[in-house]
């Protein structure tokens, strides 16, 4: 067997899909693993958003086996969901995607990267591990309900050049380099939620990257914040912020607020469980050399890095 690793083209689309599903489905013990994030478009809608993603594919012959989906944000890199065909598990493949993953991130020159996997796999741990990403605490991915939400915030409108600098500036404030334009553009781009903010003064004092319903990253009736930040420690710009995104859910109709905090952001997790969210499922962050990135006690960002 001879895998090798090259950009997956648009043609292999749908099988990588069939397989992000499959994969996860399988290791999860899911009773029809096809049914995993149902409803949920991640791995399309990242292909698409190609200016700051890159997918690449395992090959045996011309056959895909596997694809990882890596992400730069500015000075940050991410990358996932990496996903093998369950037939090809425990052959090396996955590390072969590492590698290409380690190659690029090298290439982009990004400070750190990171990635969200199961605390309580020892063959997730060890994989990560050789790679030089190592656990920190565990995320937090959070849900609240929205009926009853009151009032409803219109949708926002702006001049998009003016509102990327404003939201630069908040995440460079929490760290260094770290920019979500493309992931704001991308949202634009392909029509799949809003970016949600607070303003304060006439500027923007925190921002949220918001998907929304069937056929984004969020699923059918919710809206999941991709990413959200305000300026460290300002907690009451968090709160309105949260209140705006469960607004913004009612009004398109979706009944469900999904949100991703590291438990490093103590001030922010604990401000989500006192509004209401309550804990779905947990993750770990793993960061490459055991850097901090950009979580903090008192960083108010929501960022699962699934
Ligand atoms: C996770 C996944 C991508 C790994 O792909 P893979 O091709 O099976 O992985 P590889 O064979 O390249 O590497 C497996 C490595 O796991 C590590 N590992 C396995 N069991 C381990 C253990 N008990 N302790 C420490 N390390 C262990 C080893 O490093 C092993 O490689 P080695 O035996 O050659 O040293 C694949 O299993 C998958 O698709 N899983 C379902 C979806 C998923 O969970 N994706 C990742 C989400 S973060």
């Amino acid at each position: 067997m001879t895998i090798n690793i090259r950009r997956l083209q648009e043609i292999d689309l749908e099988e990588a899909d069939h397989i992000f599903r499959l994969a996860f489905g399988t290791f999860l013990g899911l009773p029809d693993p096809m049914q995993f994030a149902a409803g949920a478009n991640i791995v399309g809608t990242r292909w698409r958003a190609n200016s700051h993603n890159v997918v690449l594919g395992a090959y045996d012959g011309v056959r895909l086996v596997g694809s990882n989906i890596i992400t730069r944000w500015g000075s940050f890199g991410m990358f996932g969901p990496l996903t093998v065909l369950p037939d090809y598990w425990d052959k090396g493949v996955g590390q072969l995607l590492m590698a290409s993953t380690i190659a690029k991130f090298a290439q982009w020159e990004v400070d750190t990267a990171g990635l969200f996997t199961f605390p309580h796999s020892t063959k997730h741990l060890g994989l990560y591990q050789k790679f030089d990403f190592w656990p920190q605490r565990l995320t937090a991915i959070m849900v609240k309900p929205v009926h009853a939400v009151s009032p409803h915030a219109p949708p926002l409108r702006g001049e998009g050049q003016n509102l990327l600098r404003q939201a630069k500036a908040i995440t460079d404030a929490n760290f260094p380099g770290l920019d979500l334009s493309e992931e704001i553009l991308a949202l634009w781009d392909q029509n799949m939620g809003e970016l949600v903010v607070v303003e304060e003064h006439g500027a923007i004092a925190a921002f949220a990257i918001c998907h929304a319903g069937s056929g984004t990253e969020a699923g059918p009736d919710k809206l999941l914040i991709k990413f959200a930040a305000t300026l460290p420690g300002r907690q009451e710009h968090f709160s309105k912020l949260l209140a705006a995104c469960e607004g913004a859910a009612a009004r398109l109709g979706l009944s469900t607020v999904a949100a991703g905090i590291n438990t490093t952001c103590s001030e922010a997790y604990q401000t989500a469980l006192g509004l209401g969210y309550r804990l779905q499922m947990t993750g770990v962050a793993m960061h490459r050399g055991n850097a901090a990135g950009y979580f903090a006690k008192n960083a108010f960002v929501i960022s699962d890095w699934r």
